[in-house]
């Protein structure tokens, strides 16, 4: 290890995914961490391969970061790489590399977080969800931890996903509504910890400033380069109601794209059965049983019933 680099050149260097570190393998880029300074140091010199006895050293850190002017090079790795990782997606093994760059993302360092890579993982999320048949039920249990919001659009993601893949969307559609889910509430970057965090009600002002998040999501998905309507849709429209009474456009079930219908279903879902400082999580079949009966002017029926759908088919 070397001296550390210190803060003056941070925004020179990329999050990555560091799930492809392995004893005998060498890169031609250099790998950093960070110290409890947030200052990033040399872990990996490029070039050599990783011996035994530090191998275990490396993987046991948890953010890996590469140097701007090496990013190419990465790339050019990462896409040989989830070429030949395609066709063994885990859809755990996605879940646990996604959280890191889910955790940036939210904290709105956007710019530290290298774009490319987390579509890679959004992709990969996808493909597991399509290629195996997990039980949603046995995802669930591992899903339902403490409510967070970079965790809580994963979840939503993984949801969305298999609410998808039960309505038979093309893969392609697939890959645009775990996109939409997992930037669903990239927006709430720009809104106050103080106030995400505050425990009782919120006052009137601080109410309208939540509920802006969708259409700052919207601003900061198009700022990334997404262009794709039903991706921008989704992100936007995630908290309208089928009755018109959501926002931020008031648009009644029928105009709300089918993407943003699956969020807001999976949205509710996942705040309900996911533990927040407040109150307790309720379980799975009381849930969906709340959200057919009493959320049927809000939310679409279709989806709600497709969602009760694979569980019936997991538990007969
Ligand atoms: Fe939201």
């Amino acid at each position: 290890m070397t001296r550390p680099i210190t803060n003056k050149t941070q925004k020179k260097f990329f999050l990555i995914d560091g799930s492809f570190i392995q004893e005998g393998l060498g890169f031609d880029f250099n790998i950093y961490c960070k110290d409890s300074h947030n200052n990033f140091f040399l872990l990996y010199k490029k070039n050599t391969p990783i011996m035994e006895a530090y191998a275990k050293k490396i993987i046991e850190k948890k953010e890996f970061y590469i140097h701007e002017k090496e990013r190419e090079a990465y790339s050019q790795f990462h896409q040989k790489l989830s070429q030949l990782s395609k066709r063994h997606s885990n859809l755990e093994e996605s879940y646990q590399r996604a959280i890191p760059f889910a955790k940036k993302l939210f904290q709105g360092s956007v710019s530290t977080v290298a774009l490319a890579e987390t579509v890679g993982i959004i992709h990969s999320l996808t493909m597991a969800v399509i290629e195996k048949d997990d039980p949603l039920s046995s995802v669930i249990t591992s899903l339902m931890c403490k409510y967070q919001t970079s965790t809580h659009s994963l979840h939503v993601c993984i949801y969305s996903l298999y609410i998808g893949k039960e309505l038979q969307l093309a893969k392609e559609q697939m890959l645009e509504l775990g996109m939409a889910a997992f930037f669903h509430d990239i927006g709430k970057s720009k809104i106050s910890q103080a106030i995400l965090e505050k425990k009782g009600y919120l006052t009137p002002r601080e109410y309208e400033e939540v509920k802006h998040h969708s259409l700052y999501g919207w601003s900061i998905a198009k700022s990334f380069g997404i262009t794709n309507k039903g991706v921008l849709q989704g992100i936007r429209n995630h908290h309208e109601r089928s009755d018109g009474t959501g926002y931020p456009d008031g648009l009644h079930k029928r105009e709300i794209h089918l993407y943003a219908k699956i969020i807001a279903v999976c949205d509710v879902f996942d705040a309900l059965t996911t533990q927040k400082s407040y109150k307790d999580s309720k379980g799975t079949f009381e849930t969906l049983l709340m959200m057919k009966k009493e959320m049927h002017n809000h939310l679409d029926t279709h989806i709600v019933n497709a969602f009760i759908t694979i569980f019936r088919k997991e538990h007969p």
